[in-house]
């Protein structure tokens, strides 16, 4: 994406108001390292055209295909006409300027948050750091009843929470820079904190303490030693934020790599310690059924060393893996067949670690099988500084490499009991729904299939709440 040259920006995350003598190339400047920090062209740059900020990515959600907008400063298809009134009412309020509302696929909700001088400078950089892009994107169509975009402004009544961020006097600096970047500009809660029934985000004890995300699993980032991030390391939580690799802890793969692909490789040191200070304050939120942290669990004795690795090295990866076990083979022969040539006989991975080791690994030890399944399904892509790592996915059918739903549940359930938390498991059914994308929601079942009937309900729902919610808060 955007390449940003780090030392062009400004020296670190501003909180402060824009001083005087601020030019505009350093207005720019902090406008441009705020559209990365906040992971703008995450969702704005379609990866198949490459144009920065144009749009036309489509992001499944549950309701649908949403395409994001072209935000560049064309006049015609995207922002140029936008002036900073209205670019703060998109981006903060999710109103855009013809007056509809926006879907939070757009993380409105968390860029609220963003206070007046910030909304300034990436209204800056956006009228004056991108180039303009005459495309227009592929529009959003959702079906009845979540065409009604109108009916979103029931659920701002209910769920956004809209006020510019505040320091809290009570905290450091540092604490506070750090709040507002996880909360807000990077907007880690949109994908950390489980969503309700009306896919907003939960506050309250349910706050970044890990849900699914479609196919993955964004963990507990609270401050228990057991479910979330207590018994991390500075070190390891900042090696993990700026390089997305931590040996004998954990990889980002998936929305996380991207995460770090796009935006978190380049925040200033400064800003990911600030990031670490307000995590380790988040109140701690124990999963129930974890006894030990995800990363605890294996070995460090060669406990596998019975592997038979006996698949001819030349031809592996070259012909359909399938071909060297039986439909119903065992996890440990899929293993030795797709993955030990990498991860090692033993699961042990690479001394250099390059290959991560299967024990101690938070993607097999943790309360979900999901990364696990994912990983398998989808590979893992990461690019940080000029380093690439690549693990191929086993999913597409059509692929040499392809796995069936059963061969993935089979090779997890091996794997989790062999260097993971043994209590963990998937079927094969699991498997199917997580290639599709994970498990609906209740607000799209209700109104599936976009019957007349259901899409009452779910509007009717919506009206109601937002009426209580306004008695309520005259009361
Ligand atoms: C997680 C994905 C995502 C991220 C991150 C994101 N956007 Fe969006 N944005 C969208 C989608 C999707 C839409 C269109 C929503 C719709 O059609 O209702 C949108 C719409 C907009 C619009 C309204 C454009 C129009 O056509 O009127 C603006 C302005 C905007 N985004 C700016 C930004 C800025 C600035 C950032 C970074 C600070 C950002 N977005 C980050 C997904 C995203
Ligand atoms: C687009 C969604 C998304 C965003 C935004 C995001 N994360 Fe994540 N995060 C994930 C997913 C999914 C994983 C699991 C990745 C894996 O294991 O391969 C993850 C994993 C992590 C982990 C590793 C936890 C473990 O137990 O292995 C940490 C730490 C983390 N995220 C912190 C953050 C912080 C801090 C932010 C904001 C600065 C953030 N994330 C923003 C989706 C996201
Ligand atoms: C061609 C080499 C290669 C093969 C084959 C391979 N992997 Fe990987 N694997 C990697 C690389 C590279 C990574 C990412 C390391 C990093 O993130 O720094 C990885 C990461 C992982 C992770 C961590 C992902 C996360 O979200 O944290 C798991 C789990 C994993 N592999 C399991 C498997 C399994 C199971 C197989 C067999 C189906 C397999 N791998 C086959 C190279 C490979």
């Amino acid at each position: 994406m955007v390449g940003m040259n780090v030392a062009q920006a400004a020296e670190s995350l501003p909180l402060a108001a824009p001083s005087d003598h601020q030019t505009g190339v350093d207005l720019i400047a902090r406008g441009k390292y705020l559209a990365i920090a906040a992971d703008c062209a995450a969702c704005h740059t379609n990866p198949e055209s490459k144009d920065l900020f144009a749009g036309g990515y489509a992001i499944h959600s549950p309701m649908g295909i949403i395409y994001s907008t072209n935000i560049t400063p064309s006049t015609k298809f995207g922002i140029g006409n936008y002036s900073e009134a209205q670019f703060s009412k998109a981006v903060r309020d999710g109103i855009r300027a013809d007056g509809d509302h926006l879907y939070p696929a757009m993380p409105y909700p968390s860029y609220a948050g963003l206070t007046d001088a910030d909304i300034n400078a990436l209204y800056a950089y956006f009228m004056h750091g991108v180039k303009p892009v005459d495309v227009k994107p592929q529009q959003t169509a959702l079906s009845f009843p979540f065409n009604l975009r109108f009916s979103m402004a029931g659920w701002n009544l209910l769920f956004l929470h809209n006020r510019p961020f505040k320091p809290e006097d009570d905290q450091d600096a540092t604490w506070n820079r750090g709040k507002y970047l996880v909360d807000t500009v990077a907007h880690c809660s949109e994908c950390h904190t489980p969503r309700n029934a009306l896919m907003a985000l939960q506050g309250g004890k349910a706050l970044y303490s890990g849900t699914l995300l479609g196919s993955w699993h964004a963990p507990n980032l609270t401050s228990d030693p057991v479910s979330g991030l207590g018994s991390w390391s500075d070190k390891d939580l900042a090696q993990y934020l700026q390089t997305g690799h931590v040996n004998g802890k954990a990889q980002a793969a998936g929305p996380m790599a991207e995460a770090v692909t796009n935006s978190l490789q380049y925040l200033h040191d400064d800003d990911i310690k600030a990031i670490i200070t307000y995590l380790r304050t988040l109140p701690a939120v124990r999963d129930p059924s974890q006894t030990h942290h995800a990363a605890s669990f294996g070995t460090d004795t060669n406990q596998a060393s019975d592997h038979v690795n006996n698949t001819d090295t030349a031809v592996r990866g070259t012909q359909p893996i399938a071909k060297f076990f039986a439909a119903d083979a065992s996890g440990q022969t899929i293993y030795d067949a797709a993955c030990s040539s990498c991860h090692q006989p033993d699961g042990k991975g690479t001394q250099d670690g390059f290959y991560p080791s299967l024990s101690h690994n938070t993607t097999l030890g943790g309360d979900s099988p999901n990364n696990l399944v994912s990983a398998i399904l989808f590979g893992v892509q990461r690019t940080v500084g000029d380093k690439s790592v690549l693990m191929p996915a086993f999913g597409p059918y059509s692929d040499v490499q392809a796995l069936s739903d059963k061969q993935v549940a089979t090779l997890s359930n091996y794997l989790f009991k062999q260097y993971g938390n043994p209590e963990l498991s998937v079927t094969e059914e699991e498997v199917t729904a997580i290639r599709q994308g994970g498990p609906t929601p209740l607000i799209a079942k209700i109104a599936e299939p976009a019957s007349i009937a259901g899409g009452v309900v779910v509007v009717v729902l919506l009206i109601l709440l937002a009426v209580w919610r306004v008695r309520r808060k005259r009361r």
